[in-house]
């Protein structure tokens, strides 16, 4: 692809001080000119492992301006704490949260009104996929940012498709399946705007892993991966992100 693969590990609710050694040193070894590589850590994490030479994103960010919002982190703040990116709408704020749409691309709007670059996750449920709606529920979360800031704003942004049914289940989608919803995805933008969707990032996300990532990673519409659990694991990790060279 004329992309340039990005291999994003999210750690979720995990992590440590230690982790941030051990991983760091793993990432700046498989570090290349060919790869982005960001880290999605816990927010107490994100200045050190930005010092230890990681690119790094928030995993969340609140949709408002600095203020009276206890236990929220503003957007202005995780850029200084130097963070390049953040995470919206991942599917576990969405269910776990109640990030509806509407929220998801007030997030978007407040990332980039920073300089934050959004990673913008979407995907459907196992109940939605079996019953056609796959592409109208991605489809809707991605209209939910264009209808609020217009198309031209997915230009500095990166799309995750992560299938609810695949996150942490051990149940990846086929290379096949993660295919075709990426090119749903690419087509879908391309028909208002075909230079931005060929330039667009889209990540595959949902049980990667070091023995499936080349095959995912070598379908044209698919960019590289958004990895939890395996983003844990230097070797599982270093070898996700060797795939993707
Ligand atoms: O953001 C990462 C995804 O939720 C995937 O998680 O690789 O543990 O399935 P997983």
């Amino acid at each position: 692809a004329m992309r340039k693969p990005m291999i994003a590990g999210n750690w979720k609710m995990n992590g440590s001080f230690e982790l941030v050694t051990e991983l760091s040193s793993a990432i700046n070894k498989v570090k290349s000119a060919k790869i982005d590589v960001v880290v999605f850590p816990p927010f107490p994490l994100i200045s050190l492992l930005q010092q230890q030479g990681i690119t790094v994103g928030s995993q969340t960010v609140s949709e408002h301006n600095p203020g009276a919002y206890t236990g929220e982190v503003d957007a202005q703040l995780i850029k200084q704490c130097g963070a390049h990116y953040t995470l919206v709408g991942h599917s576990e704020r969405r269910s776990i949260y109640g990030e509806s749409n509407q929220r998801v691309a007030d997030k978007f709007a407040r990332a980039q009104q920073v300089g934050l670059i959004p990673v913008l996750c979407v995907g459907e449920s196992e109940q939605q996929r079996v019953t056609g709606q796959t592409e109208s529920v991605v489809a809707a979360q991605i209209d939910a940012v264009i209808d609020k800031l217009g198309l031209a704003a997915l230009k500095d942004s990166v799309i995750a498709y992560e299938p609810v049914w695949a996150i942490g289940t051990g149940k990846t989608a086929s290379p096949e399946q993660a295919q075709a919803v990426h090119k749903f995805i690419r087509d879908k933008i391309a028909a208002s705007d075909s230079d931005l969707a060929q330039g667009l990032t889209i990540l595959y996300g949902g049980s990667v892993n070091e023995e499936n990532s080349e095959f995912l990673f070598a379908q044209p519409d698919i960019d590289g991966g958004l990895i939890g659990g395996a983003s844990l694991k230097a070797d599982s990790f270093t070898a996700i992100c060797e795939s993707a060279k």
